[in-house]
C-alpha cells in the first residue's frame, strides 16, 4: 500500500474532525472575507456570535457599502482593533464602486483593498475561489517550522515556508488544506504543550522525530 502524503493525511484528519463554524458552510466570498477579517486578531469562540449577528444585520457586501460608518462600528463593538471595521467598510465601498460589487478573484486586485494583506488575500482566494494560495499566519509558521525543523526565525524563514506550502497545498481543496492547518495549529500543534501523539502529520514532522518540538519555531535574538 502506498503511504498517504502530507496533504492527504491532513485533509483526512480535517474531514473527520472538521468543526462546523458558521463560515464553513458557504462559498460566499463576502462572508468568507468577513470571517477572516474577524478571525485575524480574535479567537474563534469570540468571533462566532459577532459573525452571526453581522450577517443578520449586513447580509451582503452592498449592505455594508451603503451603511453609515457608525452602524458598522456599532456592530463591531467589543471585537476590538476597530481599524479592521473601518478598513472593511472602505473596502466594501471600493468593491461596490470599482468592481460592480464583485469581490476580485485575483491576488493583485485583492491586495490593493484596505485591510487585505497577504494572509487574508490568500485565505479568500483559497476558500472562496478554490485557488492554491497558502495562507500563512503565526500558527502556520509554527507548524511548518516544526515539521521541517527550520533553523532560522521568522521572517527569514518566510520563503522556505511559502515554497514548501505552495508545493504541498492540495490543488483540489486549497481552502480545506489552509483551514486544516489553522485548526491543527489551534488544537494540536499549539505553542506550548503540543499534542504530538494525536497529530495526523507527526510521521512527517522532523521536530517530532528528533524529540525537540519545543525548540521550534526558533526565536529571534533580541
Ligand atoms: N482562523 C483564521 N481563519 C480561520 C478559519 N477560516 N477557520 C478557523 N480558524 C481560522
Amino acid at each position: 500500500m502506498n503511504k498517504l502524503s502530507f496533504s492527504q493525511n491532513l485533509l483526512l484528519w480535517y474531514s473527520s474532525s472538521v468543526t462546523s463554524y458558521p463560515w464553513r458552510n458557504t462559498k460566499n466570498s463576502y462572508k468568507i472575507w468577513l470571517s477572516e477579517v474577524m478571525l485575524q486578531q480574535t479567537r474563534v469562540t469570540t468571533v462566532i456570535p459577532y459573525y452571526k449577528n453581522w450577517i443578520l444585520k449586513f447580509p451582503t457586501l452592498a449592505s455594508v457599502a451603503q451603511s453609515d460608518l457608525n452602524d458598522i462600528l456599532k456592530a463591531w463593538e467589543g471585537l476590538g482593533y476597530y481599524a479592521r471595521a473601518r478598513n472593511f467598510h472602505n473596502a466594501c465601498k471600493l468593491v461596490r464602486s470599482q468592481f460592480d460589487s464583485q469581490i476580485p478573484n485575483n491576488f493583485t486586485e485583492l491586495i490593493q483593498l484596505p485591510g487585505i494583506g497577504n494572509y487574508i488575500a490568500s485565505a479568500i482566494l483559497s476558500i472562496a475561489f478554490n485557488k492554491p494560495y497558502p495562507a500563512i499566519d503565526v500558527n502556520v509558521v509554527r507548524i511548518i517550522s516544526r515539521l521541517n525543523s527550520i533553523k532560522t526565525p521568522y521572517p527569514s524563514s518566510k520563503n522556505k515556508i511559502h515554497d514548501y506550502l505552495s508545493y504541498e497545498i492540495d490543488n483540489n481543496s486549497p481552502g480545506d488544506f489552509n483551514q486544516a492547518l489553522m485548526d491543527l495549529g489551534r488544537t494540536i500543534c499549539k505553542p506550548s504543550n503540543p499534542e504530538c501523539i494525536s497529530c495526523p502529520i507527526n510521521m512527517f514532522c522532523k521536530a517530532y522525530v528528533n524529540n525537540n518540538v519545543n525548540s521550534f519555531p526558533i526565536k529571534k535574538n533580541r
